[in-house]
């Protein structure tokens, strides 16, 4: 998969790629990562990336020329980063990682021109209701989520049984020692019996799920076993 990332700041990215897994799948040609520096595409005298807004007011926005012309070599979907787009989810990263190549612009300042959103973007996108000083952290987070589906990246199993992936948030986690400063670790976990641990942990899912996230509860369809554990968990909180 190509992931291309356009941006004003590149330097912002370098830790992004050579770090742990995402360095790992960069290395393995699992994907491929372009940084795009808006400012090559500005070919004025002084790279003016950004200008003042018609209409007035304060703050600048990034001028429409340099952002459609670095878009003239990117394929796929395009996606901007915006406070203003739909929520980032896993349910759109796995929908964004069936692509072979996908474009995210990071804005910044007041944002980009909305000519480039009207005519050349396919996908607004939020990561939170909160604005941040640019779309440089937010293209990292949703390609970080992208890049961690795309097979062997990571185990599939180990995806598969994060939050959200099948609509329950993760079962709580243990490792050595089993006892640590008089805190012990469940008695399930070091039983040995795989059975009773699997029941442990999807208990667990749906009791913080229901604790926690109970709108999430409302967009899944449970199975028989998992509606009469539910049953239980409810009975056992009341
Ligand atoms: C200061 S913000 C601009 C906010 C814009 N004036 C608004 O109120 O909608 C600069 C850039 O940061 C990015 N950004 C800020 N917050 C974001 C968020 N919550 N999700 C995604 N991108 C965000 C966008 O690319 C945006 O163009």
């Amino acid at each position: 998969m190509v992931i291309n990332i356009l941006t004003l700041f590149p330097n912002m990215f370098e830790a992004f790629q050579t770090e742990s897994i995402i360095a790992r799948a960069i290395k393995s040609r699992l994907v491929e990562i372009n940084i795009i520096n808006i400012r090559d595409f500005c070919f004025d005298k002084h790279k003016q990336a950004d200008d003042i807004p018609f209409g007035g007011g304060f703050g600048m926005v990034l001028k429409p020329e340099p952002v459609f012309r670095a878009l003239e070599s990117c394929r796929g979907k395009i996606i901007y980063t915006s406070p203003q787009g739909d929520k980032f989810s896993q349910n759109l990263a796995k929908e964004l990682v069936k692509e072979d190549e996908i474009t995210i612009i990071a804005g910044h300042y007041e944002g980009i021109d909305e000519r480039i959103i009207e005519n050349r973007v396919d996908y607004e996108i939020s990561i939170g209701d909160y604005v941040l000083t640019g779309g440089e952290i937010p293209a990292m987070v949703i390609s970080d989520a992208i890049i961690r589906l795309i097979p062997n990246v990571i185990k599939k199993e180990s995806y598969e049984n994060d939050s959200f992936y099948n609509g329950l948030l993760d079962y709580p986690h243990y490792t050595r020692p089993a006892e640590y400063n008089g805190m012990k670790v469940p008695e399930v976990l070091i039983s040995g019996n795989h059975k009773k641990i699997e029941e442990w942990r999807l208990r667990e899912s749906l009791k913080r799920t229901y604790l926690r996230r109970k709108d999430l509860l409302y967009k899944i369809k449970l199975n028989e076993e998992e509606k009469k554990f539910l049953e239980e968990i409810k009975k056992e909180l009341k």
